[in-house]
C-alpha cells in the first residue's frame, strides 16, 4: 500500500487536499465529525475531477482510481499509520489544539504534522504537541487543485528535515512550496489584507465606486480579481478575522479593520457564501 496522508476536517479545504494528494497517488484517510460532512466532501471532490474528465485532462478510470484512494472517517484510529497528517478544521485555537494533542497521542513520533490555519500559531499548536519539531504549517490556497502555492510555515521549533519532508510532498502533490516564519498573517495574509482592508476605506470614505476601486486594480495593476470581489469570495468573516489576528498581533493601529468592514459583517453580508457582500450574487 502508498504512503498515507492523513486529513483532518472534509470542508473546503480538506477536500481539497485530500484531492491533491490521492491525485499524486497517495492513500489519503480523511476524518471529519459525521458522515453528512464527509459525503458533502466526497461529492466535492467527485465534480471537481468530473471538471477535468469532462475537458479531456483526466479519464473516468483515472477519476474513479483518485476518488478509491480517499478513505473517509468518523474515528480517529485510522490515521494511526500515516506518514504526514494535514488538519483543516474550523479556524479555532481550541477545536485545532484537541486534534493535534489527539493525533500526538495517536501516530508514531515520526509523524509529521501540519496545520492548514490562515492565522494561528504554529508555534503554540507545536507546544500542544510532545514533538514541536514535527509540526509546520502548510498553508494552502483555495480552490486547492488549481492555486500553486503551499506557504510552509516554520515554527519556532519546526526542524528543517520536517520542512525538506514538506518540500517533498507539496513538490509531489504538483504545488510549489515557499517557506516563511511563523508570525500573524504569515506572509499571504500580512500583505494581502491591507490591500483589502485599504480598498474597503476607499469605499468607505467615497474615494470610488466598487467597480471602479476593483477596475483600478485590475487594470492598472494586472490583478485576476478585484480586492472587493477577491474580499467576497475569501468571506469578509474571514477578511475582517484575520485583520483582527493582525491587529492584535502586532499591537499596530495599521492593521484597524475598517468600519464598514465590519458592518457588513455585523449584517450578515459575509460575501458570495450569503449572496451578497460589496456585490450581490
Ligand atoms: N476557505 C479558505 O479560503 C481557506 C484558505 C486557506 C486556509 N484556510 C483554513 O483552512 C481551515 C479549514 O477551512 P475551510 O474553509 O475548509 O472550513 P470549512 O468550514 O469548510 O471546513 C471545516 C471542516 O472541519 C470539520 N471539523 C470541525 N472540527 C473537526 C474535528 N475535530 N475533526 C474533524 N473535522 C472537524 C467541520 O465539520 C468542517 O467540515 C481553516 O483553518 C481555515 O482558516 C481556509
Amino acid at each position: 500500500m502508498s504512503e498515507i496522508i492523513g486529513v483532518i476536517g472534509s470542508g473546503t479545504m480538506g477536500n481539497g487536499i485530500a484531492q491533491v494528494a490521492a491525485r499524486a497517488g497517495y492513500t489519503v484517510v480523511m476524518r471529519d465529525v459525521s458522515d453528512a460532512f464527509l459525503q458533502r466532501g466526497i461529492s466535492a471532490i467527485d465534480k471537481s475531477l468530473q471538471r477535468d474528465v469532462d475537458k479531456e485532462r483526466l479519464s473516468t478510470e483515472e477519476k474513479q482510481s483518485i476518488i478509491g484512494r480517499i478513505r473517509t472517517t468518523t474515528e480517529l484510529e485510522p490515521l494511526r499509520d500515516a506518514s504526514f497528517v494535514i488538519e483543516a478544521v474550523t479556524e479555532d485555537l481550541t477545536v485545532k489544539t484537541e486534534v493535534f494533542k489527539a493525533l500526538d497521542r495517536l501516530t508514531s513520533p515520526e509523524t509529521i504534522l501540519a496545520s492548514n490555519t490562515s492565522s494561528i500559531s504554529i508555534t503554540r499548536l507545536g507546544a500542544a504537541t510532545s514533538r514541536p519539531e514535527k509540526v509546520v504549517g502548510m498553508h494552502f490556497m483555495n480552490p486547492v487543485p488549481v492555486m500553486k502555492l503551499v506557504e510552509v510555515i516554520r515554527g519556532i521549533a519546526t526542524s528543517d528535515e520536517t520542512y525538506e519532508k514538506v518540500r517533498g510532498l507539496t513538490d509531489k502533490m504538483g504545488k510549489t512550496a515557499l517557506d516563511c516564519n511563523d508570525s500573524p498573517g504569515f506572509v499571504s495574509n500580512r500583505v494581502l489584507m491591507p490591500m483589502i482592508n485599504e480598498a474597503v476605506f476607499t469605499l468607505y470614505e467615497g474615494v470610488a465606486t466598487r467597480e471602479s476601486i476593483d477596475g483600478i486594480m485590475q487594470l492598472g495593476m494586472n490583478h485576476p480579481m478585484g480586492p472587493l470581489a477577491l474580499a467576497d469570495f475569501i468571506g469578509l468573516d474571514v477578511c475582517l478575522a484575520i485583520l483582527n489576528v493582525l491587529y492584535d498581533g502586532f499591537g499596530d493601529p495599521k492593521y484597524r479593520a475598517c468600519p464598514l468592514l465590519k458592518r457588513y459583517v455585523d449584517a450578515g453580508w459575509l460575501g458570495r457564501k450569503t449572496g451578497r457582500g460589496f456585490y450581490q450574487y
